[in-house]
């Protein structure tokens, strides 16, 4: 590992006393943090922590929409919020100003519908301002808005629809992606067949493609009207955002208001560092959490303008992402390594041809950014300038748990590392019995203490919560992650330790491709695992076995088989490849090795197979690997 010393940061707001408060009282400490927001009422303790919930701010009262929107009014209402560009390259400015009357008149339109506080709505829309207007509606009135990432399937929206118990759905009708029309209203159409719950569609269209069902037009609930904040208490839930987990069912992730807005506030001001004058682009779609915290909340709360971007970072070439830092003078880059992996393929002429001297800072987040890839950012697009954060969080916790902090702090950066955790947080890497691991020996990361962004609870399955998270090891929030702690206290985060992979950066669980396969006719039994892939981080590899009647050959289950997978969840879960085995590779107990088909398809060596039920079927399926089917 090439020693860190050399990538110093630091950008000049350092106040190096927050981190030595913090480890003092981390509850004075964000008490502190939570007095820069707006509060209707201040809460009178910090607090309450029982039975794995937190409670933050509990009794304080005030609302995010408020402050994202209205508090910037008398001194930013003319500055850009959302510099929007679409794929073909046109752009669109919706200020401070424009974004809290649009998000007014859709909170009384939305009430209007019949919605009112602790209600949840559904929404389904791609990168456009209107997502976010949406978003700040629901928190204003105090409705829990549950976004649906817009590259999921009907299934999975309906899923979700239910699950949460929407009334109302709000959806766009079209989006674009790789210069091609989304039809986004056909899958709403066959989602609210599935959804007797639901009471009104709210549809914006964006072109004349007619739509096949009875639905309010967006006009409609957005005539201009007036609509002040709505009291919240800090622990009333401000959205649900499902996730995957390893069930075959997608947990629905429970966040509140004050806590949430504080932590997000507070992360992405000591990350970024941000100024008045930057403009921040994050290149996550707001369908996951990270377009929730540092695109929809973060950015706005800090009253910044930032690029939002409705389409991919190479289309229609690879200089694409390189052209709009030059043409819009991007100053903060939030970006995914599997974004990287892929643009580096194509060397640096590209980069290097642009002007990207606007640039100062530059984030990585979603999955392990490698030493070389970290390099890469440093050296070519960031010119040598910039500090390159890589910031470790996942959906339950919110926002950022573990990474440097250029607004606050100077800190040494060793490229692939994480850094430290936040102020005010203990983090520890664990070995298999829970206690702390040696320094440099790869471990469990856990978490000791509560942070203001930590999650609710799972939607509806508090059991669920209790079981996945604070189970492993009692006392401690377990995220799923190994991790190694090194000599200095650096994390290095490693990826999952659980079966839950991440597909260029996607989230995905295992048993909810498993279960959609093994729902197909003819399918007896499905294993999936993940293998390591140079651009995506991982790629999918599915073992199936058929039934004894099915008569298809090999290609033609492949090929039904991945479409179930994107008709049901979404192409994004597609595996790569599918082998058809005569039997998956069992313990005695009749446990499914998935370790062991993992190490197959890798080459890896396979390790220990005494529990092995039936060794025979190994060679059938070292076979079949090699024939590639
Ligand atoms: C999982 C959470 C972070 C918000 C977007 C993803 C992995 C996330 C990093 C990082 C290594 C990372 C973890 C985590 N992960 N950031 N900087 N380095 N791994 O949120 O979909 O809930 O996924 O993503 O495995 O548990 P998510």
């Amino acid at each position: 590992m090439k020693n860190g010393d050399s990538y110093n940061i630091g950008l000049g707001n350092c106040d190096d006393t927050i981190r030595r408060d913090a480890s003092q009282d981390y509850e004075v400490f964000w008490n502190r943090q939570a007095e820069s927001l707006e509060w209707f009422k201040p809460w009178t303790q910090t607090l309450e922590w029982s039975e794995n919930h937190a409670k933050w701010f509990a009794d304080g009262i005030t609302n995010i929409s408020y402050n994202a929107l209205d508090v910037h009014q008398s001194r930013l209402a003319a500055k850009p919020a959302i510099i929007w560009e679409g794929e073909d390259g046109d752009t669109r400015t919706v200020t401070y100003e424009q974004m809290l009357h649009a998000t007014e008149s859709l909170a009384a339109g939305l009430e209007s519908l019949g919605v009112k506080k602790g209600d949840r709505v559904a929404v389904y829309m791609p990168m456009i301002p209107e997502t976010i207007m949406t978003m700040l509606a629901c928190s204003r009135i105090g409705a829990i808005h549950t976004v649906v990432f817009s590259g999921f399937s009907a299934k999975s929206l309906a899923e979700r629809i239910n699950d949460s118990g929407s009334k109302i759905l709000v959806a766009v009708n079209s989006g674009y992606r790789r210069g091609n029309r989304i039809d986004l209203a056909r899958t709403v159409s066959y989602a609210i067949k599935e959804t007797p719950g639901l009471a009104h569609v709210i549809m914006l269209k964006r072109d004349d493609n007619t739509i096949p069902f009875e639905y309010t037009p967006w006009s409609d609930v957005t005539r201009p009207q007036s609509r002040p904040a709505e009291q919240m208490r800090s622990i009333d839930p401000l959205f649900i955002l499902y996730t995957s987990g390893t069930t075959g069912k997608p947990k629905g992730v429970l966040h509140g208001t004050g806590g949430y807005m504080v932590h997000i506030h507070s992360t992405f001001g000591w990350a970024f560092d941000i100024r008045d004058s930057d403009v921040y682009f994050c290149t996550a779609d707001v369908g996951w959490v990270t377009g929730h915290s540092y695109v929809a909340y973060g950015p706005l709360l800090h009253g910044a303008t930032q690029i939002m971007y409705e389409g991919t970072p190479d289309y229609p070439d690879a200089e694409r992402l390189w052209r709009m830092i030059q043409k819009h003078r991007i100053t903060i880059l939030y970006t995914t390594p599997t974004a990287l992996r892929m643009l580096i393929k194509y060397g640096p002429q590209a980069p290097n041809s642009y002007d990207l001297s606007s640039l100062r800072l530059l984030g990585s987040v979603g999955e392990p950014i490698n030493p070389d890839v970290w390099r890469w950012y440093y050296d070519t697009v960031g010119g040598r300038r910039c500090p390159v954060i890589d910031t470790w969080w996942q959906t339950e916790t919110g926002g950022m748990l573990i990474s440097a902090l250029p607004g606050i702090e100077t800190v040494p950066l060793k490229p692939g590392s994480g850094t430290l955790p936040i102020p005010g947080l203990k983090v520890a890497v664990l070995d298999e019995d829970g206690n702390e691991a040696a320094r440099n020996v790869r471990g469990y990361l856990a978490i000791k203490n509560p942070w203001p962004g930590i999650m609710l609870g799972v939607w509806g399955d508090d059991k669920r919560y209790q079981d996945t998270y604070w189970s492993r090891f009692p006392g401690w929030y377990y995220p799923g992650d190994y991790a190694i702690m090194d000599q200095d206290g650096y994390l290095w985060l490693l990826g999952r330790a659980d079966d839950i992979l991440k597909v260029a950066g996607h989230r995905i669980g295992t048993a909810e491709l498993e279960s959609c396969m093994v729902s197909q006719e003819g399918v007896a039994e499905a294993a999936v695992v993940g293998i390591p892939d140079q651009i995506k981080g991982e790629n999918i590899v599915a073992f199936v076995v058929m039934q004894s009647t099915a008569s298809d050959d090999n290609h033609t289950i492949s090929k039904r088989l991945r479409g179930a997978v994107s008709d049901q969840i979404g192409p994004i879960a597609k595996p790569q490849t599918i082998h058809i085995v005569s039997a998956l590779p069992k313990t005695r107990s009749g446990k499914i090795m998935r370790r062991l088909l993992r190490g197959l398809v890798t080459g890896e060596h396979i390790g220990d197979i005494t529990t092995m039920e039936d060794t025979s079927v190994l060679k059938e399926i070292q076979k079949t690997i090699k024939k590639g089917s």
